[in-house]
């Protein structure tokens, strides 16, 4: 698996030691590899760690983690009947606290992203992911990419960063083959190739949006882009003969390990793992060192035409 280990004698004061080098991650990270770090650069305080790793929260159908969204500072997912009010603030506080720390970290670490991207949301994810009860379609545990299939990016690359906080066991991930070599397996084969839209349809979904239709019919609002990356991700976790045949590297990132990776373009899966915590930013891939490495361009020049 493309794993890049980056160790503190790689940073300095926690931070690359130029531009030159920032330039140097973001294009690892834009040609599909994980960026990991045995030890987190983001520490957690004390405190939030053991509130988190103590939280009680039953699974339901209905939120698969718990989350936080940064730029209304709003938590949601909770289970409200496990846990006292004052655990739900130091939670709230809690991933109010990792989401700043993260995007400071990134801010300099990935410095040619800084300003070309939308923060998103974080996440706790508190279950065992080994065994799961979920449907298909919202499985961990099946090779994908990442897509929104309510919240369209419009090509943005989904950034994701991630830290293992149980004590004592790691989180066992799974990737495959690069996103280009997916395309051509998947397409035209399995899934068809992104079209542009037409007038009518541009009308259509302004149409769904503005009237509100979209809320409940959340393919109307999505441009060719977000549409082609909900069917691929559907598609993979749907295809039993790839899931079981196609080449796969697996890695274990330890407890107190951080990870980043572009989620939307490197097929991923965890196998097994508790307690972790994530924070998503979207970038514009105009940003991207590399910005033919991003999907939008290698799905845009296969159809010739702008699709987002
Ligand atoms: C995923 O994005 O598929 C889950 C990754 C994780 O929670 O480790
Ligand atoms: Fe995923």
């Amino acid at each position: 698996m493309s794993v890049f280990s980056i160790s503190s004698d790689d940073l300095v004061d926690g931070l690359p030691r130029s531009d030159a080098e920032a330039r140097q991650w973001c294009s690892l990270l834009e040609s599909g590899a994980v960026l990991y770090f045995p030890q987190t650069p983001v520490p957690i305080p004390e405190e939030d760690l053991a509130l988190l790793l103590r939280l009680k929260q039953t699974e339901s159908s209905q939120h698969k983690n718990i989350a936080y969204k940064p730029n209304r500072d709003l938590l949601t997912g909770v289970d409200e009947k496990a846990s006292t009010s004052d655990e739900i603030s130091g939670l709230h506080l809690a991933m109010h606290r990792y989401s700043s720390s993260v995007v400071q970290f990134l801010a300099k670490f990935l410095a040619p992203y800084h300003q070309r991207w939308q923060l998103d949301y974080a996440s706790y994810r508190p279950f065992e992911e080994n065994g799961r009860d979920l449907s298909m379609r919202r499985r961990n545990d099946l090779l994908h990419t990442d897509a929104f299939p309510t919240r369209p990016t419009h090509g943005a690359r989904i950034l994701r960063f991630f830290h293992k906080i149980h004590p004592d066991r790691g989180r066992d991930w799974m990737i495959t083959e690069p996103f280009a070599r997916l395309v051509d397996r998947f397409t035209p084969a399995k899934i068809p190739l992104p079209t542009p839209d037409n007038a009518f349809k541009r009308a259509s979904r302004r149409l769904a949006e503005t009237t509100g239709i979209a809320k409940l019919l959340p393919q109307l609002k999505r441009p060719p882009y977000d549409e082609f990356m909900t069917q691929l991700h559907n598609a993979m976790k749907e295809d039993a003969e790839f899931q079981l045949n196609c080449p796969k590297e697996q890695f274990s990132f330890p407890p107190g390990s951080s990870w980043m990776v572009f989620t939307e373009t490197v097929p991923h899966a965890v196998l097994a793992g508790q307690f972790a915590l994530e924070q998503t930013l979207l970038v514009d891939p105009r940003a991207n060192v590399v910005p033919e490495s991003a999907p939008i361009a290698i799905l845009e020049k296969l159809a010739g035409a702008p699709l987002a």
